[in-house]
């Protein structure tokens, strides 16, 4: 098989791109290890900046987003038994964030897929990229038990942290920046009301808690657990209960709970590989870079990689400028430590560190008391947490 850019990954990184690249007649190819049902299973978080749902507009995708999503203009911090609302509408002239499941996002991404007729393998087996360095890089992997070849222009790889695409960079090349945080988040999904119409960041000495929602019959909840908990340590009557001692009363009060339909720990890590081009090879989400989720950044991060991504080959492709292409690492990587630093600050802002000393504990919630404090400190924490420019 031959065509111009071989996409590795279908989650919404490479769906996203090879949506925009279809739409401007580029074809391309998506590899996909696991189902769609696989895929399409796996619970994320759902805040999209107003860059992230412009390009899913671009993309002919955004319709069902704009209809179910709901616009945030700002959200809670919980601390010392009281609310603080970070006006984001305020503080970022103007903007907000949509609120809307990745799962769903990921959905309306493979149905356009779909209604285009792009080509999705799935299943696939043993991928492997070859001759990234040179002008006609190919791409082979088996399915069915059969060895397939895909010979391309480009090769994207969007295939995720665990993926092949970052781990076909040569180790001498390849220069990797990790950052491992002691605790981990246990989530759980319920059909319940949410307890907030906005998000609620709670600060609490038992640890982080986060509320959230999917939709107003559905919602997220996280708490900071030790990276020495299981799931099964933890029922879903002790997670209600934890939950709400780290809430101020008036919002413990009216919790609704219920039966878990999702529970899992997920731990916390900052990551970023760099380059994020090898010759022919580029890399997008988070097959290049993890944030914390505590910022909301991770499919966010993704955007501006995507973006980069499409205007650069869209640029070679329709009028021979390598320019993006040749530009496209530094530029991503230049957003993407942007993004790192807020996922770090206000990772640290807002969890309990088993090994502060009482002097980071003071210097901890004197940030707070500053954020709390100062009109820049949540200007800035705005225009963070709505995005950034591209
Ligand atoms: N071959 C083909 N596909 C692969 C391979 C492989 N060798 N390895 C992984 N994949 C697939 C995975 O099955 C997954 O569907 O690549 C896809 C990568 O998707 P994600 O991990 O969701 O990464 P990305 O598309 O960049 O989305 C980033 O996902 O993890 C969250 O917080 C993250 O919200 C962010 C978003
Ligand atoms: C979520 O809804 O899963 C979610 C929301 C905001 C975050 C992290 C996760 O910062």
């Amino acid at each position: 098989m031959k065509t111009q850019v071989c996409i590795i990954g279908g989650g919404p990184s490479g769906l996203l791109i090879a949506q925009l690249l279809h739409l401007k007649g580029i074809e391309t190819i998506l590899l996909e290890k696991h189902t769609r049902e696989y895929v399409l299973s796996r619970i994320r978080a759902g805040v999209l900046e107003h860059g992230f749902a412009a390009l899913m507009r671009e993309a002919q995708c955004g319709e069902r987003m704009d209809r179910e999503g709901e616009i945030h203009e700002g959200f809670f911090i919980a601390h010392d038994d009281r609310l603080d609302r970070m006006d984001l509408h305020k503080h970022s002239g103007g903007n907000s964030v949509l609120v809307y499941g990745q799962t769903e996002l990921t959905r309306d991404l493979y149905e356009a897929r779909e209604r285009l007729h792009g080509a999705v393998i799935h299943n696939v087996e043993d991928v492997r990229l070859h001759d990234l360095e040179s002008a006609s890089p190919h791409v082979t992997y088996s399915v069915g038990g059969a060895t397939e070849r895909i010979d391309c222009d480009y090769v994207v790889g969007a295939d995720g942290f665990h993926g092949v695409s970052r781990k076909s960079i040569p180790a001498d090349v390849l220069k990797e920046h990790e950052k491992i945080y002691p605790f981990g988040w246990l989530g759980i999904l319920s059909r319940t009301k949410p307890v907030s119409p906005e998000l609620i960041y709670a600060k609490h000495e038992r640890g982080f808690a986060l509320c959230s929602l999917r939709s107003q019959v559905l919602s997220r909840y996280y708490i900071q657990v030790p990276l020495s908990d299981a799931v099964e340590d933890w029922s879903d009557e002790a997670f209600w209960a934890e939950l709400k001692r780290r809430l101020p009363s008036q919002v413990a009060q009216q919790m609704i709970t219920g039966p878990s339909i999702e529970k899992s720990i997920a731990p916390l890590r900052s990551f970023v590989a760099e380059p994020m081009r090898y010759g022919n090879l580029f890399l997008a989400g988070d097959a290049a870079h993890i944030v914390p989720p505590t910022g909301a950044r991770g499919l966010n991060s993704a955007a501006s990689d995507i973006y980069y991504l499409y205007h650069a080959m869209l640029a070679h492709y329709q009028r021979g400028d390598d320019s993006g292409l040749n530009g496209y690492s530094a530029k991503a990587l230049k957003r993407i430590w942007k993004a790192q630093r807020f996922s770090w600050w206000m990772t640290t802002l807002l969890h309990t560190f088993p090994d502060n000393s009482s002097y980071d504990k003071r210097l901890q919630q004197t940030e707070l008391d500053y954020l709390l404090s100062s009109e820049a400190a949540q200007r800035s924490l705005a225009e963070n947490y709505v995005g950034l420019p591209f």
